[in-house]
């Protein structure tokens, strides 16, 4: 199993702006090509799947965690999982704390954002949530739903190009992809628009695993992957690109 990313991100980042054009091209192309697996196409301009399949999550349950202290003191990266489902209140507590709506009058959320433009896609892939066939979703924090995007086989084929043993044993690893046109369109460099995604990704994930520490539960944040292999399991084009991943479980080594 790799470690951490020998480049770290930000040389990660530097690279994707490298092969940014050439993913672009060659994602749609190899996920067809190969007999796709993908239900819905991102056909939104957050890369959101259709509304067919929407999985509506129960509301976040408050009053249940330990406290932030508690969360921050006890967080500890953890790769070895117990062989315990997650339920859906607890999968919709770990979204909110992602990328949730806190005011909905703004649109803002629990994550800051450069320039209130949002430019992250949670994809979560799902091997063992109570009630949820396994398969790759996508959160949409207007709805705080979920929509399948992949059936078992393509979830796995994401799991497979993803190459941390990890992944096999969570019950569901969340994957974050940046926009980078949202930040292009607005006239910034796709230099700036990465740092920006790279950083809010950073945001958003710290935010999960503080939310899963306070439920007794543990994940860890990867880097560690062919990112144009994920980008092209995922069928992500354009802008789109993965950037980071993190587990949610419960741990078998505290
Ligand atoms: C940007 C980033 C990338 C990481 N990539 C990997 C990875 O590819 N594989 C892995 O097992 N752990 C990865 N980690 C987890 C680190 O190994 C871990 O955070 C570090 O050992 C500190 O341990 P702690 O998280 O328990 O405090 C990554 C962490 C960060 C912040």
């Amino acid at each position: 199993m790799a470690d951490e990313d020998p480049r770290g991100l930000s040389g990660r980042c530097g690279i994707a702006v490298l092969i940014i054009v050439i993913a672009a091209i060659s994602a749609t192309t190899i996920l067809y090509a190969a007999g796709s697996t993908q239900e819905n196409s991102p056909t939104g301009s957050n890369g959101l799947a259709t509304a067919d399949g929407q999985i509506a999550l129960p509301a976040p349950d408050h009053k249940s965690g330990s406290t932030l202290d508690y969360a921050m003191e006890h967080r500890r990266s953890s790769r070895s999982y117990l062989n315990e489902s997650i339920s859906p209140e607890t999968l919709s507590l770990i979204l909110w704390s992602a990328q949730g709506i806190t005011d909905p009058a703004s649109g803002k959320r629990t994550a800051p954002s450069a320039m209130h433009t949002y430019p992250i896609t949670l994809y979560m892939a799902v091997n063992n949530v109570t009630g949820v066939s396994p398969g790759m979703y996508t959160y949409d924090p207007v709805t705080h739903s979920i929509s399948r995007y992949l059936d078992a086989a393509g979830k796995d084929a994401v799991l497979e190009a993803m190459g941390q043993r990890q992944v096999f044993s969570a019950p569901v690893t969340i994957i974050l992809s940046g926009n980078s046109t949202v930040f292009t369109e607005k006239g910034q460099s796709s230099e700036t628009a990465l740092r920006h995604i790279c950083l809010e990704a950073g945001h958003i994930v710290q935010n999960i695993l503080l939310m899963e520490t306070s439920r007794e539960m543990a994940g860890v944040p990867f880097t560690g992957f062919n990112s144009t292999a994920v980008d092209e399991q995922l069928g992500l084009t354009g802008g789109h690109h993965v950037v980071y991943a993190v587990t949610a479980a419960y741990p078998a080594d505290r």
